[in-house]
């Protein structure tokens, strides 16, 4: 397993800043204000990795409001998106007023599925580079093995914090012997998107993040970003080998 180290993302630095600004004027036609899920560094983290993986069908798993959604759908306008979430079973019984702002695309699939049970074997197999985005707080080196038996190679997952608390990261794995071995079989790429500033965050009781960020420049146009640079999800690219 190849992992990606902060001299390597040094090197992508311009392409970072050029991606970034990019993101900068497209959240400027966002359709709210995401409050729970992907926001400022995480949601370009998103943007990032789709942009470079070039997929022609998303499976998103842990949609919320669809903040992600709309992301997905600006970073690969030409994919085609499938998005599950078991909310899509009682959303018509949720009151609009106390959800607040919610995206859900004509162009995009839903179904209230659990991923290791829909047809996603199928839908992948017919498309010639699937692409699995996980944001569904379940432990995600099971989530990595399912996304491998439906032949996805390319993964994103979010929240793959060392002591996220919701459930067992990729980070956590890595520090289990026997967890570390079945990683070191099954993964080739491993890329945590790196803070862009400094974060020094405590975000609830128990999560503090404090990361040191690349220094980037705090520009008028990033300024929004820079203000969401604390919800550092350790935004995490994995490519799998060909099997
Ligand atoms: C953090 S929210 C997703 C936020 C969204 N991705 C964003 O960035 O705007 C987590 C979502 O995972 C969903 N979830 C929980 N268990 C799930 C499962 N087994 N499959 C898919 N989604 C699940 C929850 O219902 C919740 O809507």
């Amino acid at each position: 397993m190849i992992i990606k180290t902060k001299a390597d993302w040094e090197k992508e630095r311009p392409l970072l800043l050029e991606g970034l600004r990019e993101f900068a004027s497209v959240m400027k036609h966002r359709p709210f204000q995401n409050e729970q899920g992907v926001r400022g560094v995480s949601a370009f983290a998103l943007y990032w990795f789709i942009k470079q993986v070039k997929p022609t069908i998303v499976f998103e798993v842990g949609v919320w409001k669809g903040f992600s959604t709309w992301v997905i759908q600006q970073a690969a306008p030409d994919a085609e998106v499938f998005c599950f979430d078991p909310i899509f079973l009682i959303e018509h019984l949720l009151e609009p007023r106390k959800v607040g702002p919610t995206y859900r695309s004509a162009r995009a699939s839903y179904s209230h599925q659990d991923f290791s049970c829909a047809n996603i074997q199928e839908l992948a197999a017919k498309s010639p580079r699937p692409l699995v985005f996980f944001d569904d707080h379940q432990n995600k080196l099971a989530r990595l093995l399912q996304a491998r038996q439906f032949g996805i190679r390319d993964i994103i997952f979010d929240d793959n914090d060392p002591s996220v608390g919701s459930h067992r990261t990729l980070e956590e794995d890595r520090m289990d012997p026997q967890s570390m071995a079945v990683l070191e079989r099954e993964v080739d790429n491993y890329e945590i998107f790196p803070a862009l500033w400094d974060v020094d965050a405590l975000l609830n009781d128990t999560l503090r993040i404090k990361v040191d960020g690349m220094g980037f420049p705090i520009e008028r146009e990033l300024q929004e970003i820079y203000n969401e640079r604390e919800w550092h999800s350790y935004v995490t690219y994995i490519r799998l080998p060909i099997t």
